[in-house]
């Protein structure tokens, strides 16, 4: 009998989930808008999804790409009304916000000159650059960015492929005042191993300020489970670079 009360009073282990995190800001929720969420029913899915996994707010980060996704603020703001009152109704319990995720192209210098940009927290504004060739104006837009104040988050850092053999080039962004983001998924080889290798590196050199989701159809909720047993994504976790929870 001792043995039996022995086993009941065994601590159970603790949740695995990212409730840590508190809040996901770099998603693609808001439905027919880009390449994410297409239906208002993939969205409640997605943020039922991302309720479970322990988040208490998204930010979502539809695309704004002048050749690809023309959103503006009015159409994501819009958006962003309607999930809300069918993530009520649906009896999802999560705080949703929307910003954007602007492709670094050459009307997004303009769009900053205007002060026409959705940033999130305190000014922070989530932007990319083409997977292809770096762009020679990284040094001006950030400058651009600084000046008026905002803060500037590089998306997915660890997925452009003209960095993954110049590691120390993380470095020099985060020296040069940009925050970097990393993809949760990156961490299981989603994207390629070598995109895997240097999320490891960036993890390793406690260079990662804010981790996304950037989460656009359900495979990825399923993946960020298989991210969670990592042990550099636990690493991560641990980190208190990490600015998730402040948002
Ligand atoms: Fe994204």
């Amino acid at each position: 009998m001792a043995l039996f009360d022995f086993l009941k009073k065994q601590p159970k282990l603790p949740t695995l989930d990212l409730s840590v995190l508190r809040t996901d800001m770099h998603s693609h929720f808001i439905p027919g808008i880009d390449d994410g969420a297409q239906t208002m029913e993939d969205s409640l899915a997605m943020l039922k999804g991302m309720q479970e996994l322990g988040y208490k707010k998204v930010v979502t980060t539809p695309h704004i790409m002048t050749d690809g996704y023309r959103n503006t603020p009015e159409i994501i703001l819009g958006g962003l009304e309607k999930v809300r009152q069918a993530a009520k109704e649906a009896g999802i319990d999560i705080e949703i916000e929307a910003a954007a995720e602007y492709y670094l192209d050459y009307e997004f210098e303009k769009k900053l000159k205007d002060g026409n940009v959705l940033t999130f927290g305190t000014k922070y504004l989530l932007w990319e650059i083409p997977f292809i060739n770096p762009p020679d104006n990284i040094n001006d837009i950030v400058f651009e960015m600084a000046s008026r104040g905002y803060r500037p988050i590089l998306a997915h850092v660890e997925r452009y492929g003209f960095w993954q053999n110049n590691f120390e080039k993380y470095q020099e962004l985060s020296d040069r005042g940009i925050l970097l983001q990393m993809n949760i998924n990156s961490i299981t080889g989603h994207y390629s191993a070598q995109t895997r290798k240097a999320a490891q590196w960036l993890i390793d050199k406690d260079l990662i300020s804010f981790v996304g989701s950037d989460c656009h159809r359900m495979e990825h909720i399923e993946l960020m489970k298989i991210a969670l047993k990592d042990k550099h994504f636990q690493k991560l976790l641990n980190s208190t670079k990490l600015l998730n929870k402040t948002l």
